[in-house]
């Protein structure tokens, strides 16, 4: 056991109880540190700091890269930004873009959820929809409003005479929304996710290229205009990315407050009135 032969068995238990139960005691007093009975000046033992050699470990595992105190603050949504910007850009086509969006790694939700979900419906159609995020049906089965806001948004624009699965652009709608993953807990999306989607979403706008877009809630809202309050500006036309868009309350919204079904027709009608009387902005 390598301890001097001349002590006996009980006296080493003797001592280790002993030596346990002076431990234990400090322990209950708060004591995390073994310290000596003469204090030491432990600078004094240290050899003079060495610089590390340049990119080179000193000697833990992963060692933090050294900060500059005059360096700018990292904004990793800002470099999210650009290699959000750089992917979309590099879309010639809404497949490409459904399959560029699909690579961006930097979207934390991506992570919680089991599908990508692009858009669904008639990508020639003169009016687009941009909602807020898949919920648990549509990360399901990969498809956008597929399920209870799904079946009110289909009935609110069948209202109109418009459809997804209408192959005509002229009675078709497309629909996306602002962020393809699903949030966990069905969370509504925080400023610096919708942020590094923005360049899909507008390169989606740009490739698909609709007449207007029916913006859904305040998440989409704010996607595209910065801004929020949908109670205030649902019916108000605006412009984002160089297209009218007509905001409007959330089909989620109008399931839980069917008093605002008012609202909401008052907005479908405002919407059938600008496509019969509008001379399409890009289509003759
Ligand atoms: N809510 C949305 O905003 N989008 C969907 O796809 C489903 C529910």
């Amino acid at each position: 056991m390598g301890i001097a032969s001349d002590i006996t068995l009980d006296e080493i238990l003797a001592d280790w109880e002993a030596g346990f139960a002076a431990l234990s005691w400090q322990v209950d007093l708060g004591v995390t540190e073994a310290i000596g009975e003469d204090p030491i000046n432990r600078y004094e033992l240290l050899d003079p700091v060495k610089p590390a050699p340049q990119g080179k470990s000193m000697g833990a595992p992963n060692p933090a890269p050294p900060v500059s105190m005059s360096a700018p603050a990292v904004r990793p949504e800002t470099d999210a930004v650009d290699v959000a910007k750089a992917l979309a850009a590099q879309a010639k086509t809404l497949a490409e873009l459904e399959q560029l969006q699909a690579q961006f790694d930097l979207c934390e939700l991506k992570k919680g959820a089991r599908s990508h979900v692009f858009a669904g419906g008639n990508p020639h159609a003169r009016v687009m929809i941009l909602g807020e995020a898949p919920d648990s049906e549509e990360d399901r089965e990969g498809k956008p409003f597929v399920g209870a806001s799904g079946q009110m948004l289909d009935r609110m624009f069948a209202s109109i005479g418009l459809s997804r699965s209408d192959l005509d652009a002229q009675h078709a709608v497309y629909v996306g929304n602002v962020m393809p993953w699903r949030p966990s807990g069905n969370r509504e999306p925080e400023p610096h996710e919708l942020a590094m989607m923005l360049p899909f979403v507008e390169r989606h706008i740009a490739l698909a290229d609709p007449e207007v877009i029916v913006v859904m809630g305040n998440a989409a809202l704010f996607a595209l205009t910065g801004s929020k309050g949908i109670m205030r500006k649902r019916g108000a036309w605006e412009v984002a990315f160089g297209k009218p868009i007509l905001p409007m309350l959330h089909p989620a919204y109008l399931l839980r407050n069917p008093l605002a079904k008012r609202e909401a027709w008052a907005d479908m009608l405002a919407l059938r009135h600008w496509l019969k009387t509008a001379r399409g902005v890009n289509r003759p």
